[in-house]
């Protein structure tokens, strides 16, 4: 185990540590990026995917790194940011003795990282980690998923009672891309509020099921950007939304789970001049990071609950200030996270 050498970083980085664990007998490459500890420890999940070189996943951990710092200091919940991810091997790497090892990793800082579920991770995978370190949360309970849908359909009510003075989702179309397991949980709200919900997956089993149990349109996922609804929904991949797909917006709204959305900060301008509302991401996908970091400091079930609930006022909030301010939400939350962050 070692800290990396300053070299290997191309720029100087925006976090406060980056480790890196390399293990050549196991064939374990892994990085834990910590953005932020000023709030508490730096928590964030823990990614095992292919990636096709080492920059390529460096990348990756610092900026959702930086995201969860802003996420956890919007969502109040004590923490930190930081992500950690473990190149996926095409070959000769054990599972099992991959994650015993990255527990170790995790251990080796005491505590100034909290580790936990992300893409490509699973609850199985959290209980190996967890046999070599305290510092792992989301290992009892139920899938965090839920809480992201939870917090993301209670932005999407703040933001159509906002934009349109609705008091429900009844009738509102609904363009969700991505039909994984938050895909899967919003329809589910969204069904019982009587929503008009559209959903397109590369996958085409998962929309079915969603179209079977929840009485949803299934639409391509070419298609899926450019439908004529009130709301679109991004819930499978980040940077969707860039220079050349924002011109085919025909939605009043945006609001979904996938992490950063934008391609950059200045499509949030183009959004607004297109009187487009678009509810920043990482404010609206809190809702698992709630449910799993005050789980893992013990508050019972249904405070957690309610702290969701309470993303409603956090983003109605926000949506206002950004009107009287005449900046978008989403720099309004960038000042508001920069500045609990700078205190
Ligand atoms: P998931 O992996 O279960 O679902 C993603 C779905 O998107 C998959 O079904 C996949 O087939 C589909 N997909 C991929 N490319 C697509 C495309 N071009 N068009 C349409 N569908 C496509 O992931 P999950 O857990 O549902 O998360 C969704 C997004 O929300 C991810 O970006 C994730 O990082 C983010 N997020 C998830 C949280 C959680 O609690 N699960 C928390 C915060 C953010």
């Amino acid at each position: 185990m070692f800290s990396t050498p300053a070299d290997m970083f191309s720029s100087p980085s925006e976090c406060e540590e980056i480790r890196v664990y390399f293990d050549k007998g196991a064939n374990i490459l892994s990085i834990i990026a910590i953005h932020s500890t000023k709030l508490g420890p730096a928590i964030g999940g823990c990614r095992y995917l292919n990636y096709s070189s080492f920059q390529e996943a460096l990348n990756d951990a610092e900026k959702l790194a930086k995201s969860m710092s802003y996420k956890a200091a919007l969502a109040n919940v004590d923490f930190g940011g930081g992500k950690s991810v473990i190149i996926k091997q095409p070959s000769n790497q054990d599972p099992k003795q991959t994650f015993k090892k990255f527990g170790m990793f995790v251990d080796s800082l005491k505590g100034r990282y909290v580790t936990a579920i992300d893409s490509g991770t699973t609850t199985s995978h959290m209980k190996i980690i967890s046999k070599s370190t305290p510092f792992v949360a989301g290992i009892k309970g139920i899938n965090p998923s839920y809480f992201t849908a939870l917090g993301v359909f209670r932005a999407m009510c703040a933001a159509v009672k906002h934009k349109f003075g609705a008091t429900s989702l009844r009738g509102i179309r609904i363009a969700i891309q991505g039909a994984g397991n938050v895909g899967y949980f919003l329809s589910h709200l969204l069904y019982q509020d009587k929503a008009s919900i559209y959903i397109a997956d590369t996958d085409a089993s998962k929309s079915l099921k969603i179209a079977q149990d929840f009485s949803a349109h299934i639409i391509s996922p070419k298609e899926v950007i450019s439908l004529p609804c009130e709301i679109f929904s991004p819930c499978a991949l980040g940077g969707e939304i860039n220079k050349t797909s924002v011109s085919l917006l025909k939605a009043n709204i945006i609001a979904g789970a996938a992490n950063n959305q934008l391609e950059n900060e200045e499509i949030a301008e183009i959004l607004a001049e297109k009187e487009i509302l678009y509810c920043p991401d990482y404010l609206i996908n809190s809702g698992g990071l709630i449910y799993v970091a005050n789980l893992y400091k013990g508050e019972n079930i249904k405070n957690v609950k309610n702290k969701v609930y309470q993303l409603h006022d956090a983003v109605s909030d926000i949506l206002k200030i950004s009107q009287i301010k005449k900046q978008t939400p989403l720099r309004i939350s960038n000042n508001l996270a920069e500045k609990k962050l700078r205190k």
